[in-house]
Protein backbone atom coordinates (compact mmCIF):
# COMPACT_ATOMS: atom_id res chain seq x y z
CA UNK A 1 0.00 0.00 0.00
CA UNK A 2 1.37 3.46 -0.66
CA UNK A 3 1.73 5.85 1.69
CA UNK A 4 0.28 9.67 1.49
CA UNK A 5 3.39 12.44 2.34
CA UNK A 6 2.55 15.86 2.58
CA UNK A 7 4.70 18.61 0.82
CA UNK A 8 4.06 22.40 1.59
CA UNK A 9 6.29 24.48 0.12
CA UNK A 10 6.83 27.63 2.34
CA UNK A 11 9.91 29.17 1.20
CA UNK A 12 8.41 32.28 -0.82
CA UNK A 13 8.28 35.67 0.19
CA UNK A 14 5.21 37.20 -0.60
CA UNK A 15 6.14 40.15 -2.76
CA UNK A 16 2.24 40.95 -3.98
CA UNK A 17 1.39 41.10 0.13
CA UNK A 18 3.53 44.42 0.08
CA UNK A 19 4.83 43.26 3.39
CA UNK A 20 8.31 42.44 5.41
CA UNK A 21 7.47 39.41 7.23
CA UNK A 22 6.79 36.45 4.65
CA UNK A 23 2.89 35.79 4.07
CA UNK A 24 3.00 32.40 5.57
CA UNK A 25 3.75 33.76 8.63
CA UNK A 26 1.24 36.97 8.88
CA UNK A 27 -1.24 36.79 11.73
CA UNK A 28 -4.55 34.90 10.51
CA UNK A 29 -7.05 33.89 13.33
CA UNK A 30 -4.63 34.36 15.66
CA UNK A 31 -1.98 31.58 14.36
CA UNK A 32 0.43 32.26 11.40
CA UNK A 33 -0.88 31.68 8.34
CA UNK A 34 0.99 28.48 7.63
CA UNK A 35 -0.65 26.60 10.57
CA UNK A 36 -4.34 26.48 9.48
CA UNK A 37 -2.86 24.62 6.65
CA UNK A 38 -0.31 22.21 8.14
CA UNK A 39 -3.59 21.78 10.92
CA UNK A 40 -5.94 20.08 8.06
CA UNK A 41 -2.82 17.87 6.59
CA UNK A 42 -1.66 16.97 10.27
CA UNK A 43 -5.08 16.05 11.33
CA UNK A 44 -5.53 14.00 8.38
CA UNK A 45 -5.82 9.89 9.04
CA UNK A 46 -4.27 9.25 5.84
CA UNK A 47 -1.13 11.14 5.91
CA UNK A 48 1.72 9.65 7.18
CA UNK A 49 4.14 12.84 7.61
CA UNK A 50 3.94 16.45 6.78
CA UNK A 51 7.24 18.32 4.92
CA UNK A 52 7.48 22.02 5.27
CA UNK A 53 10.28 23.03 2.78
CA UNK A 54 11.69 26.75 3.98
CA UNK A 55 13.93 29.21 2.49
CA UNK A 56 17.83 28.47 3.68
CA UNK A 57 17.82 31.84 5.67
CA UNK A 58 14.34 31.68 7.10
CA UNK A 59 14.46 33.56 10.47
CA UNK A 60 10.59 32.66 11.22
CA UNK A 61 9.91 29.72 11.62
CA UNK A 62 12.00 28.81 14.62
CA UNK A 63 10.22 31.43 16.86
CA UNK A 64 6.97 29.87 16.67
CA UNK A 65 6.09 26.86 18.59
CA UNK A 66 4.64 24.15 16.33
CA UNK A 67 5.12 21.20 19.09
CA UNK A 68 1.32 20.14 18.88
CA UNK A 69 2.04 18.67 15.61
CA UNK A 70 5.30 16.54 17.07
CA UNK A 71 7.09 14.34 14.73
CA UNK A 72 4.27 14.30 11.74
CA UNK A 73 5.96 17.56 11.06
CA UNK A 74 9.00 17.46 9.45
CA UNK A 75 11.14 20.61 8.49
CA UNK A 76 13.32 20.65 5.44
CA UNK A 77 15.51 24.27 4.98
CA UNK A 78 15.95 23.50 1.29
CA UNK A 79 13.78 25.84 -0.73
CA UNK A 80 14.65 27.48 -3.81
CA UNK A 81 14.36 30.42 -6.12
CA UNK A 82 10.92 29.50 -7.64
CA UNK A 83 7.89 27.02 -6.07
CA UNK A 84 8.72 24.53 -8.58
CA UNK A 85 12.27 24.61 -7.08
CA UNK A 86 11.24 24.48 -3.39
CA UNK A 87 8.92 21.37 -4.18
CA UNK A 88 11.78 19.61 -6.07
CA UNK A 89 14.47 20.15 -3.18
CA UNK A 90 12.03 19.13 -0.84
CA UNK A 91 11.14 15.79 -2.78
CA UNK A 92 14.70 15.01 -3.32
CA UNK A 93 15.43 15.71 0.34
CA UNK A 94 12.81 13.18 1.37
CA UNK A 95 14.03 10.22 -0.86
CA UNK A 96 17.86 11.21 0.60
CA UNK A 97 16.36 10.40 3.73
CA UNK A 98 14.70 7.23 2.71
CA UNK A 99 11.45 8.20 3.82
CA UNK A 100 9.12 7.61 0.94
CA UNK A 101 8.84 5.29 -1.83
CA UNK A 102 8.98 5.75 -5.77
CA UNK A 103 4.89 4.58 -5.80
CA UNK A 104 4.32 6.82 -2.56
CA UNK A 105 1.72 9.34 -3.19
CA UNK A 106 2.56 13.39 -2.62
CA UNK A 107 0.17 16.20 -1.72
CA UNK A 108 1.91 19.32 -2.64
CA UNK A 109 -0.32 22.41 -0.99
CA UNK A 110 0.51 25.91 -0.27
CA UNK A 111 1.11 27.81 2.62
CA UNK A 112 -0.88 30.55 1.51
CA UNK A 113 -4.13 28.20 1.46
CA UNK A 114 -4.89 28.47 4.32
CA UNK A 115 -8.36 28.14 4.44
CA UNK A 116 -8.67 24.25 2.79
CA UNK A 117 -10.96 22.32 5.11
CA UNK A 118 -10.58 18.54 5.66
CA UNK A 119 -13.71 17.14 3.48
CA UNK A 120 -11.83 18.99 0.23
CA UNK A 121 -8.74 17.03 1.50
CA UNK A 122 -10.40 14.24 1.86
CA UNK A 123 -12.75 13.96 -0.97
CA UNK A 124 -9.39 14.72 -2.94
CA UNK A 125 -7.26 11.73 -1.36
CA UNK A 126 -10.55 9.77 -1.92
CA UNK A 127 -11.66 10.23 -5.40
CA UNK A 128 -7.81 10.11 -6.98
CA UNK A 129 -6.92 6.91 -4.28
CA UNK A 130 -7.26 4.40 -7.26
CA UNK A 131 -6.38 6.80 -9.96
CA UNK A 132 -3.14 5.94 -12.56
CA UNK A 133 -1.81 10.09 -12.78
CA UNK A 134 -3.27 11.47 -9.89
CA UNK A 135 -4.51 14.89 -10.16
CA UNK A 136 -5.70 17.86 -8.14
CA UNK A 137 -8.38 20.35 -6.61
CA UNK A 138 -9.80 22.77 -8.77
CA UNK A 139 -12.94 24.88 -9.81
CA UNK A 140 -15.05 25.89 -12.87
CA UNK A 141 -14.28 29.68 -13.90
CA UNK A 142 -17.47 31.45 -13.23
CA UNK A 143 -16.88 35.05 -14.56
CA UNK A 144 -16.96 36.00 -17.86
CA UNK A 145 -13.09 36.29 -19.46
CA UNK A 146 -11.93 38.78 -21.41
CA UNK A 147 -8.53 38.72 -23.77
CA UNK A 148 -7.04 42.51 -23.64
CA UNK A 149 -3.83 43.80 -25.56
CA UNK A 150 -1.32 46.13 -24.37
CA UNK A 151 -3.36 49.00 -23.07
CA UNK A 152 -5.96 46.80 -21.16
CA UNK A 153 -9.28 46.94 -24.21
CA UNK A 154 -10.78 43.86 -24.77
CA UNK A 155 -9.81 42.14 -27.91
CA UNK A 156 -11.99 39.16 -27.17
CA UNK A 157 -14.58 37.36 -24.92
CA UNK A 158 -13.24 34.16 -24.07
CA UNK A 159 -15.17 31.03 -23.52
CA UNK A 160 -15.00 29.43 -20.47
CA UNK A 161 -16.60 26.37 -21.15
CA UNK A 162 -14.28 24.05 -19.23
CA UNK A 163 -12.00 26.26 -17.91
CA UNK A 164 -11.25 25.68 -14.70
CA UNK A 165 -8.66 27.37 -11.75
CA UNK A 166 -6.57 25.17 -10.06
CA UNK A 167 -5.82 25.10 -6.59
CA UNK A 168 -3.83 22.65 -3.93
CA UNK A 169 -3.69 20.50 -2.71
CA UNK A 170 -2.08 19.10 -5.83
CA UNK A 171 -1.51 15.08 -5.48
CA UNK A 172 0.86 12.54 -7.75
CA UNK A 173 2.95 9.36 -6.96
CA UNK A 174 6.27 10.36 -6.16
CA UNK A 175 7.77 9.06 -9.64
CA UNK A 176 6.06 11.05 -11.22
CA UNK A 177 6.23 14.30 -9.90
CA UNK A 178 9.98 14.13 -9.51
CA UNK A 179 10.45 12.98 -13.01
CA UNK A 180 7.69 16.03 -14.08
CA UNK A 181 9.69 18.90 -11.85
CA UNK A 182 13.13 17.47 -13.32
CA UNK A 183 11.99 17.75 -16.34
CA UNK A 184 11.16 21.20 -16.38
CA UNK A 185 13.60 22.40 -14.47
CA UNK A 186 14.01 25.46 -16.19
CA UNK A 187 10.53 26.38 -17.66
CA UNK A 188 8.39 28.58 -15.75
CA UNK A 189 5.66 26.79 -14.59
CA UNK A 190 3.38 27.60 -12.04
CA UNK A 191 1.85 24.64 -10.41
CA UNK A 192 2.78 20.75 -10.86
CA UNK A 193 0.03 19.66 -12.38
CA UNK A 194 1.53 21.65 -15.64
CA UNK A 195 4.95 19.69 -15.18
CA UNK A 196 2.64 16.50 -14.68
CA UNK A 197 0.90 17.54 -18.28
CA UNK A 198 4.23 17.74 -19.95
CA UNK A 199 4.88 14.54 -19.76
CA UNK A 200 1.48 13.74 -21.60
CA UNK A 201 -0.52 12.79 -18.59
CA UNK A 202 -3.71 14.59 -17.87
CA UNK A 203 -4.06 15.18 -14.04
CA UNK A 204 -7.80 14.25 -12.62
CA UNK A 205 -9.66 17.95 -11.67
CA UNK A 206 -11.47 17.29 -8.59
CA UNK A 207 -14.34 19.69 -7.79
CA UNK A 208 -13.47 22.04 -4.75
CA UNK A 209 -14.78 26.09 -3.88
CA UNK A 210 -13.78 29.03 -3.93
CA UNK A 211 -13.06 29.50 0.11
CA UNK A 212 -9.30 27.31 -1.12
CA UNK A 213 -8.51 30.48 -2.50
CA UNK A 214 -5.04 31.60 -2.46
CA UNK A 215 -4.21 34.03 -0.32
CA UNK A 216 -2.03 36.60 -2.48
CA UNK A 217 -2.75 40.41 -2.04
CA UNK A 218 -2.92 42.48 0.86
CA UNK A 219 -6.75 42.37 0.85
CA UNK A 220 -7.19 38.72 0.28
CA UNK A 221 -6.18 38.75 4.19
CA UNK A 222 -9.74 39.61 5.32
CA UNK A 223 -11.55 37.32 3.43
CA UNK A 224 -9.24 34.39 5.05
CA UNK A 225 -9.82 35.84 8.24
CA UNK A 226 -13.52 35.73 7.73
CA UNK A 227 -13.87 32.07 6.30
CA UNK A 228 -12.02 31.22 9.04
CA UNK A 229 -14.01 32.96 12.06
CA UNK A 230 -17.23 31.77 10.46
CA UNK A 231 -15.86 27.95 10.97
CA UNK A 232 -15.07 28.52 14.25
CA UNK A 233 -18.78 29.91 15.17
CA UNK A 234 -20.67 27.12 13.38
CA UNK A 235 -18.31 24.21 14.77
N1 LIG B 1 7.05 29.24 -2.59
C1 LIG B 1 8.20 28.52 -2.28
N2 LIG B 1 9.40 28.88 -2.84
C2 LIG B 1 9.49 29.94 -3.68
C3 LIG B 1 8.32 30.68 -4.01
C4 LIG B 1 7.10 30.30 -3.46
O1 LIG B 1 8.13 27.57 -1.51
N3 LIG B 1 10.67 30.28 -4.15
C5 LIG B 1 5.76 28.88 -1.94
C6 LIG B 1 5.14 30.03 -1.17
O2 LIG B 1 5.75 30.16 0.11
C7 LIG B 1 3.68 29.64 -1.14
C8 LIG B 1 3.49 28.84 -2.43
O3 LIG B 1 4.79 28.53 -2.91
O4 LIG B 1 3.37 28.81 -0.06
C9 LIG B 1 2.66 29.57 -3.45
O5 LIG B 1 3.39 30.67 -3.95
P1 LIG B 1 2.90 32.20 -3.96
O6 LIG B 1 1.50 32.31 -3.50
O7 LIG B 1 3.28 32.79 -5.26
O8 LIG B 1 3.79 32.81 -2.76
P2 LIG B 1 5.02 33.81 -2.88
O9 LIG B 1 5.88 33.39 -4.01
O10 LIG B 1 5.63 33.86 -1.52
O11 LIG B 1 4.29 35.19 -3.16
P3 LIG B 1 4.61 36.23 -4.37
O12 LIG B 1 4.53 35.44 -5.66
O13 LIG B 1 3.57 37.29 -4.22
O14 LIG B 1 6.01 36.74 -4.10
MG1 LIG C 1 5.15 33.41 -6.05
Amino acid sequence: MPNYFALIPAAGSGSRMEQSLPKQYLSLHEKPMIFHSLNVLCQNQFISKVIVVLAPEDKHWFTYDWSEFNDKLLVFTCGGATRADSVRNGLLAAKQDNLVNTQDWILVHDAARPCLTASQLNKLLHELAGDETGGLLAVPVADTLKRADSENRVTATEPREHLWQAQTPQMFRYEILIQALQNTANKPITDDASAVELMGLSPKLIMSDTQNFKVTYPQDLALAELILQNRKTHD
